[in-house]
């Protein structure tokens, strides 16, 4: 049985699986649009899912709410608008809450943007990806450069001086030296925040089935030394794995995901993991994740794909696995509070890798040293739960 004082906060993510056209490299769940995007059902469904999750999370405050996909950017502002003003009149939302939607070039032009900042969101997440317009078109993007930095310009000019820039980097047949200038290009439109991924090839996409080819791990190297030389000479402070942010601009939903905060997940395929404090258990939720089993079944119990309870170690190893990606490392305090465990559960593995010389324990403090950031994966390993956990087990 986990102990909390008080459950973790709270915050909300709204999927959304449509997309004009799938990309080769996605294995998000998104799917090419056929016909009208069914946008005041797929809404009323998000809002019926949403009642069936309240009694979970009776009388806590939203802190965060992330519209995320897919391309929620194909949704009129008009449809964002009903959205969040049902979420308001379902949910007590924190009055200063980060709104993000994800809004993709090609999908958007300023009068959109506006009418999204009208709706209540404050924050953009604009999928570029590159700026290059041969990369471009490998990646089966449907914007060119041009128009990527008229999203990011018309989203200025809407009012959004929070917004992010989604790259990627280690694309096909990319030289290092354009990596860098992909870059620059994206630090010129002045973004509060850049995420800055690496291409992985992910199974079931396209790109896994024929590979492209893709920079050996000595360029990559390469492009990432020197990419990261670059965003911190422009004040980008690398917080993640991925995230780089102005300072004041880290993302507040993320951070929420990655210092094992709880979140509702509503819409197709939408994953959510809730604290019950009072029973002592940590739960992880996900909904139906074909639009149509989504759309038919939301808000009712069918919509619920599965869910489980998490054990104590499974609780120790997504702890870890979510706090390691934060550059700042954690506190054993945090790791109590969120995980509702003692923190004897977690001390050995950490004494085991402050003796190998990946983490430093400093008091309650734990961050990584300059070997467990480069080898990040063999440090997480050792948090992995010894045996197959099974479907709704108890903590021990
Ligand atoms: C949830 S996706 C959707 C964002 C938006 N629909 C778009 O494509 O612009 C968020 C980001 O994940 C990144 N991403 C997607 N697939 C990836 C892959 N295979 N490797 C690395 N990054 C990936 C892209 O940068 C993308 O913008
Ligand atoms: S990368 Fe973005 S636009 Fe492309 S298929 Fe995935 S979610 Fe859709």
């Amino acid at each position: 049985m986990f102990q909390f004082s008080a459950p973790p906060p709270l915050s909300l993510y709204i999927h959304f699986p449509w997309c004009v056209h799938k990309c080769p490299y996605c294995d998000f769940n998104s799917h090419a649009i056929r016909g009208e995007v069914p946008e005041s059902d797929y809404i009323e469904a998000l809002l019926r899912d949403l009642e069936q999750e309240l009694p979970a999370v009776w009388g806590r405050t939203v802190q965060t709410v992330f519209m995320g996909g897919g391309t929620p950017s194909v949704f009129s502002p008009r449809a964002i608008d009903q959205l969040l003003s049902g979420v308001r009149a379902r949910l007590p939302l924190n009055p200063d809450a980060e709104i993000t939607l994800e809004a993709n070039p090609g999908t958007v032009e300023q009068e959109k943007f506006a009418g999204y900042r009208e709706a209540g969101v404050n924050r953009l997440s604009i999928g570029i990806q590159s700026l290059n317009d041969s990369h471009l078109k490998a990646l089966e993007r449907i914007h060119n450069a041009a128009e990527a930095i008229r999203a990011a310009t018309a989203a200025r000019h809407a009012g959004f001086d929070n917004f992010n820039l989604d790259l990627m980097f280690g694309l096909p047949g990319q030289t290092t030296e354009q990596s860098c200038d992909d870059l620059l290009a994206a630090i010129e439109l002045q973004p509060a925040h850049l995420s800055w991924y690496q291409l992985t090839l992910e199974p079931n996409t396209r790109f896994y089935a024929q590979p492209p080819v893709l920079p050996d791990s000595d360029r990559l190297w390469d492009m990432q030394s020197k990419g990261h030389s670059q965003l911190a000479a422009h004040d980008y402070t690398q917080y993640e794995v991925s995230a780089f942010a102005l300072t004041g601009r880290r993302c507040r939903h993320n951070l929420n995901y990655w210092r094992f905060g709880d979140y509702i997940g509503i819409g197709a395929g939408a994953h959510g993991k809730i604290t019950d404090g009072g029973q002592g258990v940590i739960t992880r939720r996900w909904k139906q994740r074909h639009p149509q089993a989504y759309l038919a079944t939301a808000g009712s119990a069918k919509c619920v794909d599965d869910q489980r309870d998490l054990t104590g170690a499974e609780a120790v190893f997504e702890f870890a696995l979510n706090q390691l990606r934060l550059k700042q490392g954690f506190d054993l305090g945090e790791f109590e509070a969120s995980c509702g465990l003692q923190r004897g559960r977690i001390l050995p593995i950490l004494q085991q890798a402050t003796r190998d010389g990946l983490l430093v324990l400093d008091g309650s403090k734990v961050r990584h040293t300059d070997e467990g950031w480069r080898f990040l994966n063999n440090l997480l390993e050792r948090f992995l739960p010894e045996e197959t956990p099974h479907a709704g087990s108890n903590p021990d």
